[in-house]
C-alpha cells in the first residue's frame, strides 16, 4: 500500500515548506497544484495561458483543469510509493475527484494534516517569500533567509518574489480559501482523517509535530 497525505492550510502557513522536508526524508512525491501551475506558465502551454489570470487574481483555477493536471501527475512512476499533495484538493469537487482517482489505482488518502496560523502571520510570511526559479525551493528574508541573497542555497539558482504574493492578491487568497477551500476541514474531519498541527512556530517546530503525527499514523 502506498502513503497519500494532503496537506491542507491557508495560503503562506507553511505546506510547501514542509511537504518539501517530509518528501525528502520519505520518499514520497511532493505534488504541488502550485508549482505545477508555475511550471506551465513559464513553458507557456495553452494549461498556463488558462490558469495564469485566474493565479495572479488570486483566485482558484477551475476544478476541470485542475484535476486533469493532477490525475496525470498523480500516476507517474515516482509516487509508486505514495505522495504528499500540497494545494490539492482545494474545492469539494476537486477532493470528491481525489478519493475516485486514488480508488481507481487501490489506494486512497491516509491523512489530512491541516497547518494553522492567524491571518496577520501568513501575510508576514508572503510578503517576506523568495522562491528559487529552478525547482521551488523556499526562502524567507527574516525566517528563512538565503546564504547569499538572490541566490537558492541549494541548486544556485535566482531567487524571485511571486506575482501572487502582493498584499492585495493575499488578502484575496485568504479569503478565496475561506469560501472554497475551508470547508474541506469538515469534510476531511468527518472522515476521521484530519490532524491539527499548530504552524505558528519555527520551521524545524513544525516539522517535528508533523513528523509526529504522520508516525502515530503509520
Ligand atoms: P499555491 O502555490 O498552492 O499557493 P497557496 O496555497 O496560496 O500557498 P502558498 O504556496 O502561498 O503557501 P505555503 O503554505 O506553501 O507556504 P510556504 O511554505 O511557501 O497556489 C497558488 C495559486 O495557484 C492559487 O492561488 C490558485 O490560483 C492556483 N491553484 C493552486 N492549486 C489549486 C487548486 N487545487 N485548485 C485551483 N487553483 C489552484 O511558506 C510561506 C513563507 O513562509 C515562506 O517564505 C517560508 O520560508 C515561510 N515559512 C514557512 N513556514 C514558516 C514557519 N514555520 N515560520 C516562519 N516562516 C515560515
Ligand atoms: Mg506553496
Amino acid at each position: 500500500m502506498a502513503t497519500y497525505i494532503v496537506l491542507l492550510g491557508p495560503p503562506g502557513v507553511g505546506k510547501g515548506t514542509q511537504a518539501k522536508i517530509v518528501a525528502n526524508q520519505s520518499g514520497l512525491a511532493h505534488i504541488s497544484s502550485g508549482d505545477l501551475f508555475r511550471e506551465n506558465i513559464k513553458n507557456h502551454t495553452e494549461l498556463g495561458q488558462l490558469a495564469e489570470n485566474f493565479i495572479n487574481k488570486g483566485e482558484l483555477v477551475p476544478d476541470d483543469l485542475t484535476i486533469a493536471m493532477i490525475k496525470d501527475r498523480i500516476t507517474r512512476s515516482d509516487c509508486e510509493s505514495g505522495a504528499i499533495l500540497d494545494g490539492f484538493p482545494r474545492t469539494p469537487v476537486q477532493a470528491d475527484a481525489a478519493k475516485i482517482m486514488l480508488n481507481e489505482i487501490g489506494e486512497d488518502i491516509d491523512i489530512v494534516p491541516f497547518i494553522t496560523a492567524p491571518d496577520e502571520i501568513l501575510v508576514e510570511r508572503l510578503s517576506g517569500r523568495w522562491t528559487c526559479r529552478k525547482s521551488g525551493h523556499i526562502f524567507h528574508t527574516v525566517f528563512n533567509p538565503p546564504l547569499k541573497e538572490g541566490v537558492c542555497d541549494i541548486d544556485g539558482s535566482e531567487l524571485y518574489q511571486r506575482d501572487d504574493d502582493k498584499v492585495e492578491t493575499v488578502k484575496n487568497r485568504i479569503q478565496v480559501y475561506l469560501r472554497r477551500t475551508s470547508p474541506l476541514i469538515a469534510y476531511y474531519r468527518e472522515q476521521g482523517k484530519l490532524v491539527e498541527v499548530q504552524g505558528n512556530q519555527a520551521i524545524e517546530e513544525v516539522t517535528r509535530d508533523l513528523l509526529d503525527v504522520l508516525a502515530k499514523e503509520y
